[in-house]
Parts: C-alpha cells; sequence; structure tokens
C-alpha cells in the first residue's frame, strides 16, 4: 500500500519527498538573492532604483565585504553611533540602511565637511566614498570601511530633541513612537523576519498548487459567531452632518411644507388659466418654468423637513440599516475562511492572506485587535490532510528563516531569547505530537492528579486555557503538539460533526511560548448538518444562505486553517508581545496614525 502525504487525497506527496522539499535547490531558487548576485560596477555602484548601493550587498558578502576594497560607491542611511576623533581631524559613523543588522562604518575627515553636523544619533546620510580595508588594528571588528569622499545630502538631527537616543530603549517605551521605531535594531529585524515569512508562505502555497485569493475585508457575515466584530457604519458620520447641519440652518416648519405646497398650487393654477385662454407660447412656457421651479422648492423644503437629528430608527425602535452605506449591517471581517470556501468549492486548494479584526478586550500579550491571517482551504481534503498540511506550513517556515534570516535571528538570539534559533530548528526537523482533545485532557488531569496546579479548571468539555497549552507543549511533550477532535460546544457552526456527535474534526496547533499558533477544521459539508448547527447555536440563517448554497450545490468535503501570521513572529523571535512584532499595532485604547 502506498501511503500518501499530501494535503489532499487528490495531491499526493510522499513523505520524504515533502521532506526533501524543504531543503530542495527549488526553495533556494525561490529565495532571496545571494548577495553576491547583486551589481557593484567597478567604479561607482548603483542599486537597481537608487543613487547607493545596499549595505546588505556590501556586509552581506562571504568576505564580509572585505573583496569590495578599492571601490567607489554610494551609500545612504542612518547613524546609529558616531564620534569624533583625532581631536575632531574625522569622525567614525556607524551606518544602516536597514537592509541587514550590520552597520557599515563609515570614517570621514574634517576637510570633506564639518563632523558635528553627521555624529548625532539618527542623522540621515547620502554619501560617496570608496571602500577601504580598515587598519590593521582595527581588523577584527570590521572587515572594511567606507572612506567618505562627498556628503551628497544630509537629514539633521537636534540630539536634544530625537526622541530615540542611542540608550537602550524598552519595547513598550518604543510603542509611543511607532512612526520612529522602525529605525531601532529590534524592529528593523523583526520587520524583515516578518518579510521573510511573508514570502515563505506565497512560495509555500504557490509551491503547493495553492491558489492565492483575495477576500473582503468588510463582510456581512460572521465567520466565528463570536459576536467580536468591528461595526462598519456610516450613520454615525452622516448623523452628526445633519446634527451639524440643523443647527446651521434649522429645518423647515410644518408651516413652511403649506406654504410651498400653496405656491405650487398657485403656479400650478396660473398654467392652467393660460392654457385655458389659449394664452402665446412663451407666456405660458415661462409659467410652466416658474412651476417647476416651485415644485423644486417644495420637493427641498419637504426633504429638510424630514432630515432627524440621530441615528435613523425604524418604528420598532431598532436601528434602521436600510439608510446604511450598503443598505445592511456590515463588520470588518474577522476572518476570510467563509468567503475563501466559496473558491476552494471551485478551485481546489486556495489561500487568503490578509488583516482581519477582532474587538475582543483581551489585553494579552498575544491578542492584537488587527492582526494578519494565513488561510488555505483545499477541497477533497479531511481533517488528517489538514493537519499534514499546517505542519509542513510551518516546518517550512522555521526551516526558511534558518536558510533566509540567520544574521536577525543570530540578533533575536544575543538580545531576546537564547533558544530561538535551537526552537526552529527543533521545529524544522520533528514531527509533531498529535493528540485528541480526550487525550489531551486526560494528561492534563494526570498532571493534576500529580499536584501541578492550573488556574482554570481541567474536564471534558472546557476550552483550554493557555496555561493547559503551555503545559502541553513546553513541560509534557517540549514540541509543537496538534489537538484535535474538539467538543462541539465550544467550537465554531461550520466544523464537521464526528460520528460521536459529541466532538468536531477541528485542530489546533500548538506551539511553545505562543500556545496556539493555528486554528483549523474540516467543514461540515452536509446541508441539513450545518443548518441545524447554525441554528442551534442561535445565529441567523439569512446572512448565511449563500453560505449554505455551497452545500445545496456540489459539495465537496473541504478543510482548512487559520495561521495567526503575528504569533508565528512572536514564536520565531522569541518577542514577548505581539504589539512589538507588528508594524502599527491596535489593541483596546490605541491606534496611533
Ligand atoms: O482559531 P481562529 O479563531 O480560527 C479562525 O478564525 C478560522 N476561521 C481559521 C480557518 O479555519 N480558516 O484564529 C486562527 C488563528 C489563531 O490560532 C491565532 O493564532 C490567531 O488566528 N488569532 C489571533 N492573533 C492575534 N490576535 C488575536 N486577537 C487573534 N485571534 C486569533
Ligand atoms: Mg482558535
Amino acid at each position: 500500500m502506498t501511503s500518501t502525504h499530501g494535503f489532499s487525497k487528490g495531491l499526493q506527496f510522499h513523505t520524504q519527498a515533502s521532506l526533501i522539499f524543504i531543503n530542495s535547490p527549488t526553495m533556494a531558487e525561490a529565495s532571496i538573492p545571494p548577495v553576491e548576485n547583486l551589481t557593484i560596477s567597478d567604479t561607482v555602484a548603483e542599486a537597481e532604483f537608487s543613487q547607493r548601493v545596499l549595505i546588505r550587498s556590501i556586509l552581506g558578502r562571504s568576505d564580509g565585504g572585505a573583496g569590495l576594497a578599492g571601490k567607489t560607491l554610494k551609500v545612504g542611511g542612518w547613524v546609529k553611533k558616531g564620534r569624533e576623533q583625532g581631536k575632531g581631524s574625522f569622525a567614525f559613523l556607524e551606518l544602516n540602511d536597514g537592509s541587514c543588522p550590520a552597520n557599515l562604518q563609515l570614517i570621514i575627515y574634517s576637510d570633506v565637511a564639518p563632523l558635528g553636523q553627521f555624529t548625532p544619533t539618527g542623522t540621515c546620510l547620502h554619501v560617496e566614498g570608496v571602500l577601504q580595508m580598515p587598519p590593521e588594528d582595527k581588523q577584527g571588528k570590521q572587515s572594511i570601511e567606507l572612506k567618505v569622499l562627498k556628503v551628497l545630502d544630509v537629514g539633521a538631527v537636534d540630539p536634544a530633541k530625537y526622541p530615540l537616543p542611542k540608550t537602550r530603549l524598552t519595547l513598550e517605551f518604543l510603542r509611543d513612537y511607532v512612526h520612529l521605531r522602525p529605525r531601532t535594531n529590534t524592529i528593523a529585524a523583526i520587520a524583515r523576519i516578518r518579510n521573510a515569512l511573508a514570502y515563505a508562505t506565497h512560495t509555500f502555497f504557490q509551491k503547493h498548487g495553492f491558489l492565492y485569493v483575495h477576500t473582503p475585508i468588510i463582510t456581512t457575515s460572521d465567520c466565528e459567531g463570536a459576536g467580536e466584530m468591528f461595526q462598519v457604519t456610516t450613520l454615525i458620520n452622516e448623523a452628526e452632518k445633519i446634527e451639524k447641519e440643523l443647527i446651521k440652518s434649522p429645518p423647515p416648519t410644518q408651516e413652511d411644507v403649506e406654504l410651498a405646497k400653496n405656491v405650487v398650487k398657485e403656479k400650478g393654477e396660473i398654467v392652467a388659466k393660460l392654457k385655458s385662454d389659449k394664452a402665446g407660447k412663451p407666456v405660458i412656457t415661462a409659467a410652466v418654468a416658474e412651476l417647476t421651479k416651485a415644485k423644486e422648492a417644495l420637493s427641498k423644503v419637504e426633504e429638510r423637513f424630514k432630515l432627524k437629528p440621530g441615528i435613523p430608527k425604524k418604528e420598532d425602535g431598532k436601528v434602521d440599516y436600510g439608510q446604511d452605506f450598503f443598505a445592511r449591517q456590515a463588520f470588518l471581517t474577522v476572518s476570510g475562511q467563509l468567503q475563501v470556501e466559496t473558491f476552494a468549492c471551485a478551485l481546489s486548494s486556495v489561500y487568503t492572506f490578509g488583516p482581519t479584526f477582532r474587538a475582543e478586550h483581551s489585553h494579552t500579550s498575544r491578542h492584537l485587535a488587527e492582526f494578519w491571517m494565513v488561510e488555505p482551504e483545499i477541497a477533497f481534503a479531511d481533517i488528517e490532510d489538514d493537519m499534514k498540511c499546517a505542519e509542513a506550513y510551518v516546518r517550512f517556515l522555521c526551516q526558511w528563516l534558518l536558510d533566509n534570516c540567520l544574521d536577525d535571528m543570530e540578533f533575536m538570539v544575543e538580545k531576546f531569547d537564547k533558544n530561538a534559533i535551537k526552537r526552529l530548528q527543533m521545529v524544522a526537523s520533528t514531527n509533531f505530537v498529535r493528540l485528541s482533545y480526550t487525550e489531551a485532557v486526560t494528561i492534563l488531569e494526570e498532571a493534576v492528579a500529580k499536584g501541578h496546579k492550573f488556574e482554570n479548571k481541567v474536564e471534558w468539555g472546557i476550552d483550554l486555557a493557555s496555561e493547559h497549552e503551555k503545559y502541553l507543549t513546553e513541560t509534557k511533550f517540549e514540541s509543537p503538539v496538534i489537538v484535535y477532535n474538539y467538543p462541539k460546544g465550544i467550537k465554531a457552526f461550520y466544523m464537521k460533526v464526528n460520528a460521536d456527535n459529541k466532538t468536531v474534526a477541528a485542530m489546533d496547533v500548538l506551539v511553545p511560548k505562543v500556545g496556539e499558533l493555528i486554528g483549523g477544521s474540516q467543514r461540515e459539508e452536509n446541508y441539513e448538518v450545518i443548518k441545524e448547527r447554525i441554528l442551534e447555536m442561535g445565529l441567523p440563517l439569512e446572512p448565511y444562505e449563500w453560505y449554505l448554497d455551497l452545500r445545496r450545490y456540489g459539495t465537496v468535503k473541504h478543510s482548512g486553517f487559520g495561521l495567526g501570521f503575528e504569533r508565528m513572529i512572536l514564536f520565531a523571535t522569541g518577542i514577548d508581545n505581539i504589539r512589538d512584532v507588528i508594524p502599527f499595532p491596535r489593541y483596546p485604547g490605541r491606534a496611533d496614525l
């Protein structure tokens, strides 16, 4: 019997083949081009879309750039550290342009330009210079330095006012400067890791034949049914506009309306009279024009008469969403799953990757109000295929960072989490533990029996708390764990009900440090069953009619999952707070910029 290890019975990958894939040359081909391939000509070198060379293309070479000594080129970046030396005759400047964690050392003499303006941290410099080997006694630290010949541009900084001095700043402090924090080593390294993970995500799914689908940000259906949606409405700004307008020019009274009606009546009578008197055409035309004007004035008065301050309400006192922008209630999406299913049920293997929004009031280090999710959806795939895909994807991401972001990962190890690289290596090379929910609860109960203390009670039926997830991945197995077949009472309506009628074919991937990284399931493809589940959960059927159509017509077994992109970055980097791994964090009370 051949065992198939693809993500669907239709797509057959053998275990070995998919393992080879992780390290195969095909992956290297798709990765970031090696810095040796970036062009640096013999004279002045220029980056393709800018008047300068990226520092990565100098320092990222296998010889640390030593082989480029003697070349003249332009670089641009921001000064990390600057110091004048030789009694002010020259200065050393550590320049970083964000292309890699390393700084290029510049040496600039006072006969080129006055030095004081260049040394403050944060100064932007665009310079031309010649690469040279540093003096022998300094060669340990710098493989190459740039002797500045010409200063092309300076973006000066007043050090007394610059909010990010060179002293080490806490990540919490930096959250008050989201517009400047990309200039710090940590936020820059996270940004590069985040970028690499996005690239790896597209590479993985594209290589496995998945189609990228853009699902809507504005939606009228609640995917998770958890009531945590942000509403999208123009009713409030409309109401404010009307209130302002009514203050400026008060609304017409009933008498004003009657008056305008009378004018229309009078003008109408004049026209009728002129016609019956067989008056001349020009006179009648003029009277008709007067009548039209009066009618227009009346309709304006009537329209303004109807203007009421406040949100429009229906007769039953409920908000009249018929008057809202979309003529119905609309929200920001909590997940692209339901919509991406429409494409999976036509194009087989698809994925969506975009921002999602949850109005949860959780002030934890793992929740954001706006976060990014990667959601593949596979037709002809069951929960087993789903778990296989989730595991292969996460392992691929880990291997990708080891192959493409080692310098940034080394920075993370040095500054934040000494185990970060080991963890990536472990995950890239280990099979994930798989446990049914029932087995997981038994393990937790055994831990309690042996004296382990949990704050939350352990019993069959509970939603696993973060401390339980941590126990399984960090204490018990020290590895990622996939828990599957959860009680149906704690999971969403769309999950496939198992034969026991007590559990659903759901799976969560739990990882050390973070807990839940992925949530997924086989979807209920039976029309009657899913309809019952929607009603059972007290959700209205109407918004889901289109979703039910997927089961009414040509239904197909299908499965998918959602990976919390920021949680993946937390897991990879070892950073403690999710607010520091997204460029612009949104959480209760905060939405800067
Ligand atoms: O488990 P969740 O709620 O699953 C879904 O939304 C499914 N519709 C996905 C699918 O099957 N296509 O969310 C998926 C993942 C979680 O495992 C977690 O990693 C992340 O999204 N997540 C959050 N990340 C940051 N902040 C939040 N508030 C998050 N809520 C969920
Ligand atoms: Mg979940």
